[in-house]
């Protein structure tokens, strides 16, 4: 772990005890939409998101796949100077109160657990996983329209649902900043700390520490060959 509380990968030991060689950042293969897709920290605070880029944003979670068709996501959407973004700032744990509330929008993400108020029947298993599914539907539609998004579980969960009085059969999940982006030194209000962070190289696990076959734990061939 990092100090700020992030998974380092770099140094990792893999499972078999061999030393990972430090993880060379290597998305060119990807899509450019997903190959410059970052959690960023830092956004453009005279940007704003008109109802038509919102409207469009949302439409990518409305498309995404969902078990049997389920649809199981909800989103509370605040635009930075409405009402509802300001009551989503007060929710945020103090270090995202810092950086947030300078992206356009902040969206909070709900997802359903059961059929109705009285918790009778459980909702489709799958329905947290199809929420997640939306929100990374979100990230690329975000992303192709020059946009950023930072998603993050740092807010005080129960005082939103009582806030935006969400109905018991439904689950505020996690929240997400979304806007223009700005280099870490481009908003001279930041704290040191987040431009700091900011800079820091995005670091993950090979795909050898994660891709099977055969049995759990045996890295798939195609990528030991
Ligand atoms: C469910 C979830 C919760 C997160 N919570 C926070 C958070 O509370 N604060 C924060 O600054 N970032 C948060 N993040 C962002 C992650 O730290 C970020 O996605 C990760 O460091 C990888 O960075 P990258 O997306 O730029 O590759 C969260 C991300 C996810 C998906």
């Amino acid at each position: 772990m990092r100090e700020d509380g992030e998974r380092d990968v770099t140094h990792e030991i893999d499972r078999a005890g061999r030393h990972t060689p430090p993880p060379a950042a290597q998305p060119e293969i990807l899509t450019p939409l997903l190959r410059d897709r970052e959690s960023v920290m830092v956004y453009d605070r005279t940007h704003e998101l008109g109802p038509d880029a919102l409207r469009a944003i949302l439409e990518a979670a409305r498309w995404s796949p969902s078990a049997g068709n389920s649809q199981p996501w909800g989103f509370i959407v605040g635009r930075r100077g409405d009402d509802t973004h300001a009551a989503m700032v007060e929710l945020l744990s103090s270090a995202n109160q810092v950086w947030a509330p300078s992206a356009s929008a902040i969206i909070l993400t709900l997802h359903q657990v059961a059929t109705d108020e009285d918790h009778e029947i459980a909702y489709s298993d799958y329905a947290m996983f199809d929420l997640g599914q939306a929100v990374a539907h979100i990230t690329v539609q975000a992303r192709s329209m020059g946009l950023q998004v930072r998603q993050f579980g740092g807010f005080d969960h129960r005082a939103a649902t009582e806030r935006f009085a969400v109905p018991p059969h439904w689950a505020v999940t996690t929240g997400l900043a979304l806007g223009l982006p700005a280099g870490p030194d481009d908003d001279t209000e930041m704290p040191d700390w987040v431009r700091t962070r900011a800079r820091l190289p995005r670091s993950r696990l090979p795909l050898e520490g994660f891709v099977h076959s055969g049995k759990f734990g045996h890295p798939a061939d195609f990528l030991t060959d």
